[in-house]
């Protein structure tokens, strides 16, 4: 039972004012509680010194608090209080009835006082409560909930030739479980691609982001490799420009239905950056505002299909729960949003990336038997990779030259199983890598 003590100024009514109402929680246990729990095993916020040890304990102050506040808020619901041990508080989601969140209550976990600073507002609380409207039906959404497995994909390893606007196109909705890619550089390298204009690039980005998004599973995960390109000037009088393209696909992800997870940064060693000319001017006279950083990273960006079903969702229901167990990540594994890896180079192709990046990404963002699709194929990283760590591979690649590197590429790393791959638009190969 939790005890709440009001000094006479901190008494609430309804007509307490937010700014200056102070909860007190004296003792978040009963008597009988304490003695029982002397014998019992300290949980981790009693061995921090909380005076708020639980869950339940965090939602019924947050609840009192409310209540206090507003007749409006008694109906208020609460999501899983979280204890963040940074700052020793409890944070309580506050829902409305749709579950959708309108605020949250942070209560401080040694005293048990609500910390009214970083609360949300009462008024903004109510408002927001009050212009809930139901966006589905309960029973739907039940019904949906009981789905209890996630369907297997159809598709088995598959390489394609075409533009992956209209290639993708073929393939049916929801067959992916991972998008990992590295899009061909605006203008960078005349070697494989020329747009007009940067908003026709983007447009088929676009194109390729919305594939994606239908060929997904839900809940799960594009993930893009991408970096500012660099505009060599043309003359001495002109200057570079530098356009940053991983923000302006951030938007069109947004836009076209998938939540931003996480912006990686993939660190390359110092002297892979001087190979741009980008700093040389200024390593050599140092004159201020000539300044121009040497690029040594790219951004690995993580987008996930948009879902208001949790990951354990996808985890709990995905249809063999034992490539789930297999699939676990072993020790070692990245635990910062920076990794330094080296990048490769192919005297046949002019962007690959290196195997351990897709390696991670792989390993990081999908299960055995899962089948990984890379719109943009170039050499078949992707695939050579999904293959060697037991993942499906689907790849298109618009070029026919890429598209036979990818023949003997595929065949060096699966031998005979090269045979089994399906090849749409373009001949098939034998085990011998002799193309047919
Ligand atoms: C940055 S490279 C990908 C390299 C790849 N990650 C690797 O490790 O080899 C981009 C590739 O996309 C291909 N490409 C460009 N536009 C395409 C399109 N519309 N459809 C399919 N492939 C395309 C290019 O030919 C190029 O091989």
């Amino acid at each position: 039972m939790i005890e709440i003590c009001l000094s006479s100024s901190q008494r609430f009514s309804p007509s307490t004012s937010v700014a200056t109402s102070t909860l007190k929680i004296l003792s978040v246990h009963s008597q009988s509680n304490e003695s029982s729990m002397s014998e019992k095993k300290q949980n981790v916020y009693e061995k921090r010194g909380y005076a708020v040890t639980s869950t339940a304990n965090a939602k019924k102050i947050a609840q009192d608090f409310l209540q206090s506040q507003s007749p409006e808020l008694k109906k208020v619901k609460f999501g899983l209080p979280e204890a963040d041990d940074r700052y020793h508080v409890w944070r309580i989601p506050v829902l409305d009835p749709s579950k959708d969140r309108i605020g949250e209550v942070v209560v401080n976990a040694k005293s048990g006082d609500i910390d009214q600073a970083k609360s949300s507002e009462i008024s903004v609380m109510i408002q927001k409560f009050a212009e809930h409207t139901p966006t589905e039906t309960p029973a739907k959404k039940t019904s949906d909930r009981r789905r209890s497995v996630i369907a297997r994909s159809v598709l088995r390893n598959t390489l394609v030739q075409g533009d992956a606007e209209f290639t993708l196109a073929e393939l049916p909705a929801e067959s992916v479980d991972l998008v990992f890619t590295s899009p061909p550089y605006f203008n960078a390298r005349p070697d494989y691609t020329e747009y007009a204009a940067y908003e026709e690039y983007l447009g088929k980005m676009r194109k390729i982001i919305q594939q994606g998004h239908r060929l997904l599973s839900e809940g799960r995960f594009f993930v893009m490799n991408v970096s500012p390109v660099l505009i060599r000037r043309t003359d001495r009088n002109k200057a570079s420009r530098r356009i940053a393209v991983p923000f302006d696909l951030h938007r069109i992800f947004i836009e076209e239905g998938f939540d931003f997870i996480d912006d990686i940064i993939w660190e390359k060693p110092s002297g892979a950056g001087w190979a741009t000319g980008r700093g040389r001017r200024f390593a050599a006279d140092r004159t201020p505002l000539q300044y121009k950083a040497v690029p040594v990273t790219e951004y690995v960006l993580v987008y996930r299909k948009r879902t208001d079903r949790l990951l354990d969702w996808n985890i709990r229901n995905h249809h063999d729960q034992d490539a789930v167990q297999r699939s676990k990540v072993e020790d070692g594994y990245e635990q910062t949003n920076i990794w330094r890896i080296s990048p490769s180079y192919s005297k046949f192709h002019p962007a690959i990336f290196p195997t351990e990046l897709a390696e991670r990404v792989i390993r990081y963002y999908s299960f055995e038997g899962d089948v990984v699709l890379d719109p943009f194929g170039g050499s078949g990283t992707t695939g050579k990779v999904a293959y060697n760590l037991k993942r499906k591979f689907v790849m298109a690649e618009m070029d026919s030259d890429y598209v036979d590197l990818m023949k003997r590429e595929l065949t060096k790393t699966m031998g005979k199983d090269v045979e089994d791959v399906n090849f749409i638009g373009c001949s098939p190969i034998d085990s011998s890598g002799s193309l047919i």
